[in-house]
């Protein structure tokens, strides 16, 4: 048995205690498995398919808040609050240290792979223009230094993807337009305050942003998710990853 055919058996032995067939999106799985492959599910055994909650996974409220998403759905956000803080250390403007809060949700509780975008494609219903604008830019500023503000190509950077990556041209034309936009400095001072080694001893509570969540982030009232706003989908697919449709 291969890694991935243990891990099918596994998923499929946790399947089966459930009431519900659960079957991955192909995103979940894509590179593990060749896409192009047909999968071959085990019998349903006349079980239905996973049409909501996922009794794996801690439930959500009705109406659910950002907050909630960062306590139920996404993973440790020590990276978030930390560079949040730092931000609210630093003197920036409260939308700046929203943004610094949530610049990398996509990479908490979505998708990693251009978490900028993804991010900023999740906030924008529900944050300043400028802020989303911010988040999504940061992703291809981290790769290009400003001495203007003391900012280095990140360390980190090199150990992760080697000495000799160079940004792919559609990351440099991104850094050429934010650099000239009239929002650039947004978008750079997330990059200044974006630890990227935390300190795993120090603790900073969601509740220390509070107020500037409570400011800056228009909570639908019908829920993140259930407000029908461009992004509500992405939201639900979080609250339900595991619906079939
Ligand atoms: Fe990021
Ligand atoms: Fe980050």
């Amino acid at each position: 048995m291969t890694t991935l055919q243990r891990a099918e058996a596994a998923e499929h032995a946790l399947s089966q205690e459930l009431d519900r067939v659960v079957v991955k999106s192909v995103i979940f799985t894509s590179g593990e498995r060749d896409p192009r492959q047909p999968v071959t599910r085990p019998p349903d055994n006349g079980r239905l398919y996973m049409m909501g909650h996922d009794p794996r996974l801690p439930q959500m409220p009705d109406k659910p808040t950002l907050f909630d998403f960062f306590r139920y759905r996404f993973g440790p956000s020590a990276h978030l609050l930390q560079s949040a803080r730092l931000a609210m250390k630093n003197g920036v403007g409260e939308k700046v240290v929203l943004a610094c809060l949530l610049h990398d949700i996509a990479i908490a509780g979505f998708i990693r792979s251009d978490h900028g975008y993804w991010s900023a494609q999740l906030l924008e219903p529900y944050v300043d223009e400028e802020v989303a604008w911010g988040i999504r830019y940061h992703q291809a500023l981290r790769f290009f230094p400003d001495e203007s503000v003391g900012y280095n190509y990140p360390e980190l950077y090199l150990k992760l993807f080697g000495t000799d990556y160079v940004p792919e041209p559609h990351i440099q034309e991104a850094y050429r337009y934010a650099r000239d936009h009239k929002w650039y400095m947004t978008s750079r001072l997330i990059t200044v305050n974006d630890l990227y080694s935390f300190d795993p001893n120090v603790k900073v509570e969601l509740e220390e942003f509070t107020d500037v969540v409570g400011r800056h982030f228009r909570q639908p009232k019908e829920g993140l998710g259930f407000d029908q706003s461009p992004s509500a989908h992405m939201w639900r697919t979080i609250n339900w990853p595991t619906r079939y449709l």
